[in-house]
């Protein structure tokens, strides 16, 4: 959640185009509203209000603001309503002090009436002020900018990375406390930003920070200093080989339809990461646990339950798998040394995600196996080893690639472990790895096109739905609880997920004429679900179908597009098809409805709060 994006460069004027060109790349941290403080001549010019990136531009001409250094700020609102008050960056008591936070201050009550008593003028209801303001009260003690940035961080409590300057000095700093940061070094100019994409239009030299370290920022160069004891870091550029254009939409209406279609791409890609020398160690750390934990929030936990289903299957692994936020409170004490949690988070850096990587490493309760996309985030440095997702950047707020690599790499990890501990048939165990590796791209790629027709046409008879059930059995479990999270996130529809067997036990009374109920299904488990499809029918319900195309299942679905039929397949790639026909079907449903699926209201792709 939120973006911060600080450059000093050192000739040029035009720092307003600078700023909303590199931090337009960090719109799916943030949208509620937007923020360009720019300092020309020893004076700060801050234009701010609600609203997206493109929309504050054209009402505030941001990028003709002249400067040689400044900072911007993409909002997601927790603390304070997205209003032009609460709107990022912020002056500290004088428009001497600028900056802005990403994160979340926990004593924020208190500290905003400590200022306040100590004389301080707090405008807004953003925590993001008080860290301006926390400078701003170093500063007066000790006339010194660096210092005063260093000390500040005593006040300050919870998850958050800030960028702050002074109108009559050329540094930008930068702290990193909890939330990511990044930053880059081009020529006669630097950058810090809360995300890669957003450096890579200035520069690929790029410097990852650990917590507790603050960045000094000049037109030539970045120093890196531990906050602790101000002692200077010894930190050299790398260069980073991500592919700018990856952020573009490359003629695709939506950055969502784009990364659907690079599926088959991604299988392919994650595959040969699957394949590496690399695999030895992640198998070692599965084989080597006594106890097996899965934890990951939204779609990425919609994936474990998928995976779930493999380590069982094919290497017969009881994987406990839990949501971020329950993990302590349901299995933190029954974990010991020998446990492994794997986790997994597209972005590496969702607080849910990493409260429980530091609670697995301060009771070293065992080890860590980070499931992630986003390389340099803090879950790749800290967990003891991890798999790239292999997707490229995915900027959609909607997951879909994302969901998809998860899926395919649990169900690899299991067929490669039912093999080595004899769970499986070895032949079984490669038959099903070659399908994976041969076949599983091009499925993709013909389930993208089959459906995609059908889950356009299907949404236009859904225009006026508002609720609706999405069911899963066995294996599409979690696809089922993926496609209703889609529904719901980009189509603003009540969709509920849940396994097909326990609809009859209370929400089959919601069911009347034409209600409608997504099935989701492989062709082993159709004969159960068939009986779940006629309890619906029984009431007169809409029942739709998604899964390969089987006779008996024809009867249930009134018409063609009501049967999102993928291509024929093994029984267990079944269950990684099936997702990208309700990818689709949520797809055209937002954008018939009007909704923009890339930006859904009220979110943010990186979750980076309690
Ligand atoms: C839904 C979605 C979210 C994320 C969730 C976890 O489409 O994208 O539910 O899956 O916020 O994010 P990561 O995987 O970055 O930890």
């Amino acid at each position: 959640m939120c973006g911060i994006t600080g450059i000093v460069t050192q000739n040029s004027d035009n720092i307003g185009e600078l700023l909303v060109r590199c931090s337009s790349k960090l719109t799916y941290r943030g949208y509620d509203s937007v923020g360009v403080a720019a300092v020309r001549n020893g004076a700060v010019d801050l234009r701010k209000d609600v609203g997206t990136i493109e929309e504050v531009n054209e009402l505030l001409g941001l990028s003709s603001m002249k400067g040689d250094r400044g900072i911007a700020q993409l909002r997601w609102a927790t603390y304070g309503a997205p209003t032009k008050m609460n709107a990022q960056p912020h002056f500290g008591c004088e428009e001497v002090f600028y900056g802005a936070h990403n994160g979340n201050l926990h004593n924020y009550v208190e500290y905003k009436k400590e200022l306040i008593e100590t004389g301080h003028i707090v405008r807004s209801e953003n925590d993001g002020e008080l860290c301006v303001h926390a400078v701003d009260k170093y500063y007066e003690q000790t006339g010194d900018m660096f210092e005063a940035v260093r000390l500040s961080i005593q006040d300050l409590k919870g998850a958050f990375a800030y960028a702050v300057g002074r109108a009559d000095e050329q540094e930008i700093y930068a702290v990193k406390m909890g939330s990511s940061l990044v930053a880059g070094v081009a020529d006669n100019a630097t950058i810090v930003s809360s995300d890669l994409p957003s450096v890579l239009p200035l520069t690929n030299n790029v410097i990852y920070l650990a917590d507790g370290e603050m960045l000094v920022l000049t037109p030539h160069d970045v120093k890196v200093y531990r906050i602790e004891d101000g002692k200077q870091l010894e930190r050299v550029p790398q260069i980073s080989y991500v592919d700018a254009r990856a952020a573009e939409k490359g003629g695709y209406p939506h950055f969502m339809l784009k990364e659907i279609n690079e599926q088959p791409k991604v299988a392919q890609d994650v595959l040969g990461i699957l394949e590496s020398s690399k695999n030895e160690e992640w198998l070692k750390l599965i084989e080597n646990a006594s106890r097996h934990y899965l934890v990951a929030c939204g779609s990425s936990y919609n994936a474990s339950i998928v995976g779930t289903y493999y380590f069982n299957r094919l290497a017969g692994i009881p994987m406990l798998h839990a949501i971020g936020g329950q993990f302590q409170p349901m299995y933190g004490t029954t974990m010991d040394e020998d446990s492994l949690s794997i986790l997994v988070s597209q972005s590496g850096e969702t607080k849910d995600i990493l409260n429980v990587l530091n609670l697995i490493n301060a009771k070293h309760y065992g080890k860590t196996l980070g499931v992630l996309n986003v390389i340099g985030s803090t879950l790749m440095f800290q967990a003891d080893s991890h798999i790239p997702m292999a997707c490229g950047y995915e900027v959609s707020v909607p997951a879909t690639k994302t969901y998809f690599s998860q899926s395919i790499i649990f169900a690899y990890l299991a067929a490669k472990l039912g093999e080595r501990n004899g769970h499986i048939d070895s032949s079984e165990a490669k038959i099903f790895i070659n399908q994976l590796r041969n076949d599983l791209p091009s499925l993709t790629q013909t389930t993208i096109d089959r459906t995609g027709i059908l889950a356009k046409n299907l949404a236009r008879t859904m225009m006026d739905v508002k609720d609706l059930y999405c069911l899963g059995y066995g294996f599409t479990d979690g696809v089922a609880r993926e496609g209703a999270l889609k529904i719901k996130e980009i189509c603003y529809n009540h969709c509920e997920g849940m396994y097909s067997s326990e609809f009859k036990h209370g929400p089959l009374s919601i069911v009347t004429k034409n209600y409608p109920v997504i099935f989701t299904t492989t062709t082993e488990d159709s004969w159960m679900v068939i009986n779940h499809i006629n309890e619906v029918k029984a009431r007169h319900g809409r029942t739709i179908v998604v899964g390969e195309f089987e006779k008996t299942l024809e009867p249930y679905v009134a018409n063609k597009h009501d049967y999102l039929e993928v291509p024929k397949s093994d029984v267990l790639i079944n269950p990684l098809l099936d997702v990208i026909p309700l990818q689709l079907l949520s797809y055209f449903l937002s954008v018939d409805i009007g909704i923009n699926p890339d930006l859904p209201r009220n979110l943010s792709k990186t979750l980076t709060v309690d």
